[in-house]
């Protein structure tokens, strides 16, 4: 019969490639029932959204089933998300906040931020999404929202759920014209307003959709948001690079780490005749993640479906989850967990290399 000794040391044969340890040392493995030749354990990742999940699952089988004196091997694969300190501190049951930013307006980051929402939702964490462009708010809409409002008691606002994300947007609560004569300390009070009391609940990652720009705003707001890392969204225009490269100047002054870069309408795959164009230009993310020392989290194509799911307010990663592109948002979502949970293992604040990433 199987000692857990035999099965422990047959499970460390598996290195988790993030941390670079196998996932015994890693303290991954959990409830370990043996019962006569049937065996049961639990594998606790560091993300739901992890890549490799399935990976895992089945080198675990292998290994423990090749055991003498084992005939049946069920692995639970479950997970729990590190909170980083100082979020968790100030938005309580709020583990991770990540934002979403970039230098120049209309490069795709509310796009980007809704397909990466909901991509991490699908795969059972917990997310929230706030919306912190207090002029243009485009949340209620691409998640189908608009025109709702959020319930409030007493000082607390509850989000407007939809596609397994808990929202807030100042769509939901004032005109856009009214928004539009607001001043710089009027917006940013707005937004740290909306994270602090908005009944968010327990959340692994609140992503906020940043308004364009690297100005007074932005920086006010990556100083008083307790955020893990940001994400600048980028075209592969030479102009959209220059002011994805403010984006992350401005994070590194008030010690943010940027997780990556995310290269929208990076190539045009014509629907007709399958041939790639690209249309902003090539290369431009790759070249400007080397220099900034940091990684390409994801290409997304220049895609219609991407912008008709987008504008009818079903994000193509669940009006359209076998495409190509939700595909894409769903590796990059991937990525993005992954990093956050190696910032979270270090306890570092620093820009971390996913290697082959
Ligand atoms: N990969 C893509 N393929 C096709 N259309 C896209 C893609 N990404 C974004 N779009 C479209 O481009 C337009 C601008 O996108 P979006 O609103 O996400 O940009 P933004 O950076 O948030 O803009 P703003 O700076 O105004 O907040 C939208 O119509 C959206 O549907
Ligand atoms: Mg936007």
């Amino acid at each position: 019969m199987a000692t857990e000794h035999d099965i422990l040391k047959a499970l460390s044969s598996i290195i988790d490639p993030d941390f670079n340890k196998d996932i015994v040392s890693l303290g991954f493995v959990k409830d370990m029932h043996i019962d006569g030749e049937r065996i049961s354990f639990t594998i606790e990742l560091t993300t739901p959204a992890c890549p490799v999940k399935e990976e895992f699952r089945r080198q675990a089988e292998e290994a423990v089933a090749s055991l003498p004196g084992v005939s049946d091997v069920c692995v639970n694969m479950t997970s729990k998300v590190a909170a980083q300190p100082k979020v968790a501190q100030q938005v309580p049951g709020v583990s991770n906040i990540i934002a979403v930013a970039s230098g120049k307006g209309g490069v795709g980051k509310s796009t980007t931020a809704v397909n990466l929402a909901v991509a991490l939702a699908q795969t059972g964490a917990r997310v929230g999404l706030l919306d912190a462009d207090i002029y243009g708010p485009s949340i209620p809409r691409m998640m189908n929202l608009a025109g709702q409002r959020p319930n409030f008691e007493k000082k607390t606002i509850f989000p407007l759920d939809n596609y397994g994300v808990r929202t807030m947007s100042i769509g939901y609560m004032v005109d856009e014209d009214q928004a539009m004569i607001w001043r710089g300390p009027m917006v940013s009070g707005a937004v740290m307003q909306l994270l602090n009391e908005v009944a968010w609940g327990e959340l692994d990652y609140l992503l906020i959709d940043m308004p364009p720009g690297t100005g007074d705003i932005h920086l006010t707001l990556a100083q008083q948001v307790p955020v893990t890392a940001s994400i600048v969204v980028t075209t592969p225009q030479d102009i959209a690079l220059l002011d994805a490269r403010k984006g992350i100047a401005m994070f590194n002054k008030v010690n943010v780490p940027t997780l990556g870069i995310v290269e929208n309408m990076s190539v045009f795959i014509c629907p007709h005749c399958g041939e790639s164009s690209h249309v902003f230009a090539e290369g431009g993310a790759d070249k400007l993640a080397r220099e900034q020392k940091v990684d390409v989290l994801g290409h997304i194509p220049l895609d219609i479906q991407i912008r008709l799911d987008s504008d009818n307010g079903t994000p193509i990663v669940a009006a359209h989850p076998d495409s190509e592109q939700a595909e894409a948002y769903r590796r990059f979502a991937g990525k993005m967990a992954q990093k956050i949970s190696i910032i979270n293992h270090r306890k570092i604040d620093i820009p971390v290399m996913i290697q082959n990433g």
